[in-house]
């Protein structure tokens, strides 16, 4: 195949550039020899043109409303598997075999305890601490706590920091809700699948026996599916470049979980969650709709847009569906969230904003009303997040380490700062 080029022409100087084709989506322009050639930058500071690395693991197509993970559509995955069929796909790349699959649970079921010492590890926080503070310092702290899995060096420890955060996640973060609600933490049961763990050690009392209902523990499996990975959003990229210096997985998915805690990544279900309590009724809604498209006013409808999403997040429909499926298991009715968030959305895709815009409600819009009604509280819907994140995390730091070409990242910049200068003496200034 003709290999094709990208031509570059500023003043008289031309440069040529390779474009590498993937295997579906859009072309690139390998600019890496470009400094060199031309002594100039490229310059697109949200990345909203630019590849930052190569990937086999997820794929979006924005404009059809596309996710892929490892091929597999996401809407048949979340329908048809389980989360930890999914981190294996995502982990290794292909579906588990029933043997590979019952390994692979054996193997995070015991690993889903932390270190004694790490209990006393919460004492430090005030009751109130938001969760995800709770989270990000926990997270890192494994690193203090397991040191014989650090050296990313060596492959066995990368997999056994792999299987130990994707274990582990589910224990932190119903410790950091029980520390938050003032109850005593519950050890996971070995006997229970991955979320029912959770579930019972979120909600489950050392007074009685927890029973899990079944159909709120596979709609949170599901949901913790469409949270697993999504290509290089922020936080991804947060922990690939943490990643990139050398720095231990623990390390690097902390500094991931700070990224998504921002109201604009992953800290948008609990901010449209409550955006839907503050605009509490339909007659409501006129008004906020006005604030969104008001140029002056910073307000945005939360769990609205997405930078790469031009049409409906995939993920938002199945969460749309499974919303009514937790409401109508919980014999919730007509819970006034859910009018107000349906309605919301109904007025906003006919608006010619929104529609010129390409805004549609993304994961983060359903999300909130299915895990509040589940009997979460706000501040912990992106902990849960976090928790189904960290597979991703985990699969695209393990990609960028296992690249032979990997190096640190350490992009540039466009100055137009001061010039150079000399110093003034402070009895001159
Ligand atoms: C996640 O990247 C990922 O993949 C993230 C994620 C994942 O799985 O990892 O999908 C998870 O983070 C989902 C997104 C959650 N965030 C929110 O719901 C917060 C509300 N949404 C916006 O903040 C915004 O849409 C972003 C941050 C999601 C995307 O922002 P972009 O791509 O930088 O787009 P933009 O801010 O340049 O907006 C384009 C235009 C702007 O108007 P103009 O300046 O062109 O006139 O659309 C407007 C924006 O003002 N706009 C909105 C809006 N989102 C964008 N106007 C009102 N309400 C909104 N929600």
């Amino acid at each position: 195949m003709v290999a094709k080029t990208a031509t570059l022409t500023v003043g008289d100087k031309s440069v040529e550039l390779p474009v590498r084709a993937g295997t579906i989506g859009p072309d690139v322009v390998d600019i890496g020899a470009l400094y060199g050639k031309t002594g100039m930058f490229t310059y697109d500071p949200g990345f909203t043109s630019t590849a930052s690395c190569e990937s086999k693991i997820t794929y979006i197509d924005g404009d059809e409303g596309v996710l892929l993970y490892r091929g597999y559509p996401i809407d048949q995955l979340a329908e048809h598997g389980d989360f930890l069929e999914t981190c294996y796909l995502l982990l290794y790349g292909e579906l588990p075999t029933a043997a590979q699959k019952a390994d692979f649970d054996y193997r995070i079921t015991r690993h889903t305890m932390i270190h004694e010492q790490m209990a006393r590890f919460f004492q430090g926080f005030r009751r109130d601490a938001h969760p995800m503070a709770v989270m990000v310092a926990s997270v890192g702290a494994l690193s203090a706590f397991y040191h014989d899995s650090t050296d990313i060096t060596d492959p066995h420890q990368r997999m056994v920091a792999s299987m130990r955060m994707i274990a582990k996640m589910p224990t932190l973060a119903a410790m950091a809700f029980k520390y938050n609600i003032g109850q005593p933490f519950m050890f996971p049961k070995n006997d229970l699948d991955y979320t029912s763990n959770f579930l019972r050690m979120c909600f489950g009392v050392p007074c009685e026996e927890y029973k899990v209902n079944p159909v709120l523990a596979r709609a949170l499996d599901r949901i913790f599916i469409l949270h697993a990975d999504h290509e290089q959003n922020a936080s991804t990229s947060t922990v690939r470049l943490a990643g990139s210096s050398g720095a231990n997985p623990f390390a690097c998915v902390a500094a991931g979980i700070a990224c998504l805690w921002g109201p604009a990544h992953g800290g948008a279900n609990e901010a449209a969650l409550k955006m839907l309590s503050e605009i509490g009724s339909v007659e409501n809604i006129p008004k906020f709709i006005a604030k969104a498209k008001d140029k002056n006013d910073p307000f945005r409808l939360m769990g609205f847009g997405h930078r790469v999403y031009k049409n409906y997040d995939p993920r938002a429909k199945i969460m749309q569906r499974t919303a009514h499926e937790v409401l109508s298991e919980l014999g919730i009715k007509d819970d006034p969230l859910l009018d107000v968030a349906v309605e919301l959305e109904r007025i906003a895709l006919h608006d010619e904003y929104f529609v010129e815009k390409k805004l549609y409600p993304n994961i983060d819009f359903y999300s909130g009303i299915t895990l509040k009604a589940m009997g979460f509280p706000v501040s912990m819907f992106t902990v849960l997040f976090a928790l189904a994140r960290t597979v991703g995390w985990i699969a695209q730091w393990s990609e960028m380490i296992e690249d032979p070409h990997q190096k640190i990242g350490r992009p540039r910049q466009l100055f137009t700062g001061a010039k150079p200068r000399d110093y003034v003496s402070i009895s001159k200034r």
